[in-house]
């Protein structure tokens, strides 16, 4: 007799593939222990799926989900084991605690020129080091959205760190989306390659871009959220299943509305502010400088600092 496959997550469960798990993460059913509480006819009504398919379905839940209890002491022993990559920057470092961690999200947004790209190539680069200089000895894969991966850029950097180009240009696994589809595809199926390659960073440049040509118009708004909500819900789970590190980047967009302070403010709001666990403010100052502020972070104060794009790339 086949094993059935263990359910871990909504599309393990009988009857609900990829459309219908989107609904349901789309009306905020995101966990198995959230479909385990719902009546039946709830999720049926919900999700367009037949009663008997949805009773089928929260059956599965319930028997999938255990209460996870683990000790204070657990809790600090994966602690402990969080990896961090270093961005090039001392001070950008210590801002954020040591470098991005794993097993989160870490979001940087700005204006266009402001050095999103440029960071998500350095920290290509720094993850292939070994721990003792800033990175974790690992692969990366790089969802590239806008078609501004540079393998130039990432030689000069590589070189510069140390590493052998061609091997630092073999370890990033590039997926160049041309739709969010290609994009949510990327990150649905990444599981494989992370164990194969033993991938520790996930760079998604940009998060947005496509969602926001493709969803326009305040109809498509909501159906906009929606998507990325799933797509930033599947990046956290890789995150933490692998326990590896997510760079995501975010354009700004005007806010017109406001009179004070920066008026800008990132694309997709509120959804992304609440995904992701340190969210980065990155803008242009003289030169090759750039200021980057430490917006919002779980361990940390907010605060500030400043970061050349050099030639050699991220510095001091
Ligand atoms: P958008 O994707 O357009 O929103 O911008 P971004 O925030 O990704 O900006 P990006 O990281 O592409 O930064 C662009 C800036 O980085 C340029 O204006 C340059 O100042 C700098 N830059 C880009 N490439 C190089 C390079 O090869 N050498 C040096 N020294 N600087 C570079
Ligand atoms: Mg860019």
């Amino acid at each position: 007799m086949a094993k059935e496959k263990a359910v871990k997550e909504l599309e393990d469960l009988p009857g609900i593939g990829p459309t219908t798990a989107e609904k349901l993460r789309g009306a905020g059913i995101d966990s198995l222990d959230k479909v385990a509480t719902q009546f039946p006819s709830n999720l049926s009504e919900i999700t367009g799926i037949n009663e008997e398919t949805a009773k089928k379905a929260v059956a599965a839940a319930r028997e999938a989900t255990t209460l996870n209890v683990e000790s204070a002491k657990q809790l600090k022993e994966k602690r402990d084991d969080i990896g961090r990559i270093s961005t090039g920057s001392k001070d950008l470092d210590e801002l954020i605690g040591g470098g991005i961690e794993t097993d989160a999200i870490t979001e940087v947004y700005g204006r266009f020129a402001s050095g999103k790209t440029q960071l998500g190539f350095q920290l290509a680069v720094n993850a292939q080091l070994p721990r003792k200089d800033g990175g974790l000895a690992g692969n990366v894969l790089f969802i590239d959205t806008e078609g501004t991966f540079r393998p130039e850029r990432i030689v000069t950097m590589a070189k510069k760190a140390g590493l052998d180009t061609d091997q630092a240009l073999e370890n990033i696994s590039v997926v160049r989306a041309l739709s969010s589809e290609q994009q949510m595809l990327a990150a649905e199926r990444a599981d494989n390659l992370i164990k194969e390659k033993n991938i520790r960073l996930i760079i998604v440049d940009s998060l947005t871009s496509l969602f926001r040509v493709e969803f326009l118009g305040r109809g498509a708004l909501n159906e906009r959220q929606q998507k990325l909500n799933s797509h930033i819900h599947r990046l956290a789970v890789l995150a933490n299943r692998y326990n590896l590190a997510v760079y995501v980047t975010n354009q700004v967009m005007d806010n017109p509305g406001m009179m004070f302070g920066d008026p800008t403010t990132p694309i997709g709001g509120n959804i992304l502010a609440h995904a992701a666990t340190t969210m980065l403010y990155l803008r242009k100052s003289k030169e090759e400088k750039r200021i980057v502020r430490l917006v919002d972070s779980p361990l940390k104060q907010e605060g500030e600092c400043v970061i050349k794009i050099t030639p050699d790339g991220i510095k001091d």
